[in-house]
């Protein structure tokens, strides 16, 4: 029997997963699946600024490294997420800018050297990096953090400046939830791609998550979105997809479940330059879902004992 990645070799997509290292130190039956299904991965957690910098100017790779080396191993591309976010910061950041002892002109300066720390150390070795995540809000606004308060807008060409001289060859994205289809959010997206262009960053590529729910609408236009962006010069990626659902699941809700990846992915390949499908984690055993959303779960594509679900084979099928 073979995997996912044997399934989509015949076309130039990746098929990807995110990594739970705790699991994969833990469980060989998730760290074999990882490798006979995926040929790109991304680390879930690792690699975020609070996980590698805990404590000011102390700096561990060891976990992040551990999954780069594995991929190296497996014949797999890593994309890096991510350079910059507002969740999931050190605390020490956090609360320095909150009492006032970081000022800005710090905060510019301990961000600069933040992308050339994490994005330097693994030069060469990440093939794409989400170098800013959800930096837009639900109401297409610049999102309001830390970073756009202190440094203004001009925080994310800095970004992308940045990111660009420290790994020169990475492919460097803008990352988000709720830009699928074509609507107030993706187009605030599509503006501000624009404008970078316009500016001369160095921009390369529009991720988009793809975190869908069976109950919600089927989001609109995905396909005319993604080429639109690609329209603009950039790659484009799928970069989280799972689909959630009410617990328990029934034959509906997972006949539902393998529609909308296999539509997202239908999308990807349509598509002229969309380069790796990424699923946010791959069995319902290891996932973020039932911790955030209240009383949903089994988003993923094989269920708690790794048994592939509907969607699953849709995805394979679609391939
Ligand atoms: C999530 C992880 O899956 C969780 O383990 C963690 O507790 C919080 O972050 N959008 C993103 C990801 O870009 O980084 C998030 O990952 C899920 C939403």
């Amino acid at each position: 029997d073979t995997g996912l990645r044997d399934a989509a070799k015949h076309t130039g997509v990746r098929i990807g997963t995110a990594v739970d290292m705790a699991a994969f130190n833990a469980d060989t039956t998730y760290r074999d699946a990882i490798n006979r299904e995926f040929n790109s991965v991304v680390a879930e957690n690792v690699m975020k600024w609070g996980e590698i910098e805990k404590e000011r100017g102390v700096l561990n790779f060891a976990a992040a490294d551990q999954l780069v080396d594995s991929a190296r191993a497996n014949g797999q591309q890593v994309r890096g997420h991510t350079l910059l976010w507002h969740n999931q910061l050190p605390g020490w950041l956090t609360a320095g800018v909150t009492s006032g002892e970081i000022d800005a002109a710090e905060l510019r300066q301990i961000l600069k050297r933040h992308v050339f720390e994490v994005a330097g150390h693994f030069r060469g070795r990440i093939v794409a990096w989400d170098v800013v995540n959800e930096i837009i809000d639900d109401n297409a606004q610049l999102r309001d953090t830390i970073f756009l308060r202190l440094l203004g807008p001009g925080y994310i060409a800095d970004m992308f400046r940045w990111a660009h001289q420290a790994d020169p060859k990475a492919k460097l994205y803008l990352n988000d939830y709720n830009v699928e289809g074509i609507n107030a959010k993706s187009t605030a997206y599509y503006d501000l791609v624009k404008q970078l262009k316009a500016d001369r960053v160095p921009v390369h590529g529009f991720g988009i998550q793809g975190h869908l729910g069976v109950q919600y609408p089927f989001p609109n236009n995905v396909l005319d979105n993604v080429r639109r962006f690609e329209k603009l010069g950039l790659d484009t990626a799928f970069t989280e997809v799972d689909v959630r659902m009410p617990m328990p699941p029934d034959a509906t809700k997972l006949q539902a479940q393998a529609y909308a990846y296999s539509a997202l992915l239908q999308a990807c390949l349509l598509a002229q330059r969309c380069v790796s499908f990424t699923v946010w984690g791959f069995t319902d055993k290891y996932s973020w879902v039932p911790g955030v959303f209240n009383g949903q779960g089994a988003a993923n594509l094989l269920d708690e004992n790794f048994i592939p679900k509907l969607a699953y084979d849709a995805v394979k099928t679609t391939f």
